[in-house]
């Protein structure tokens, strides 16, 4: 399938339409920024690297009874997904403190949570992704409570199952963020992406951070990082 028009450029994907309505190409870039767009720069192949990281974590979920947008991986940074109107929650799973929930909650960096924590966030660039609860959600009508129970039960459900399998490569899942979208019969997918971009990895051993952390807080190393994931995920 080839792409025709592009229909959208974020901050490190662009998506094009194809001859078939419910399908999109997602381009991923090697462009990466932080802080709201604040923060600007490339990460060296992060676009193919990222489309593999995110390829074989959506086929693991797919293996595992989660629906996902994922239909084929067509070239290096190029993947043909299911066409999705984007519901405008984020959710991020957290099963250790770090990044904004240390910041919140005054908790070390590093601290393992009790049980994993979900959170919603309105996605908005322009407000800057504000966090949100349920019913922030029904007043602005962003989802139904029957979508978002269903998506809540999908994040701890893809928690569980990344949790389990990063674990055997040696890697701590922390946190990360997922977006889901509906098809044009209302049923939900996982859609976006999950790479080193929206998930904190830490090396089970030395605790080392394994993606974008490296990049937002200048900590060097930060294409090595995207190579490690990619080295492991594929042993
Ligand atoms: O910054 P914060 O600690 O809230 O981020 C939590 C997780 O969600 C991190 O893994 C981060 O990479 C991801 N995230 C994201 N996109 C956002 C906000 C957070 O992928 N807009």
């Amino acid at each position: 399938m080839e792409k025709e028009k592009m229909i959208y450029e974020g901050k490190a994907k662009k998506v094009y339409s194809t001859n078939d309505a419910d399908k999109v190409i997602v381009e991923y870039k090697d462009d990466a920024t932080a802080f709201d767009g604040e923060k600007k720069g490339q990460i060296t192949e992060k676009g193919r690297l990222n489309a593999k990281i995110s390829t074989i974590l959506f086929e693991l979920l797919e293996d595992n009874g989660i629906p996902t947008h994922l239909i084929e991986k067509i070239n290096e940074t190029d993947v043909l997904v299911k066409k999705l109107d984007i519901i405008l929650v984020e959710v991020v799973m957290r099963n250790v403190a770090a990044g904004s929930l240390a910041k919140r909650l005054g908790l070390e960096e590093g601290t393992r949570l009790n049980k994993p924590v979900l959170e919603f966030y309105y996605k908005d660039d322009d407000l800057g992704d504000p966090m949100i609860n349920r019913y922030h959600v029904y007043a602005e009508e962003l989802a139904t409570k029957k979508q978002l129970d269903q998506i809540s039960k999908l994040a701890f459900k893809i928690n569980d199952i990344l949790v389990e399998f990063l674990a055997d490569k040696g890697i701590d899942l922390i946190d990360f963020k997922l977006e889901f979208g509906t098809d044009n019969k209302g049923k939900i997918y996982l859609g976006d992406e999950i790479s080193p971009d929206t998930c904190r990895f830490w090396d089970t051993k030395t605790q080392k951070k394994l993606d974008k952390d490296r990049f937002r807080r200048d900590l060097g190393e930060v294409e090595g990082a995207y190579h490690e994931i990619v080295r492991r995920l594929e042993k």
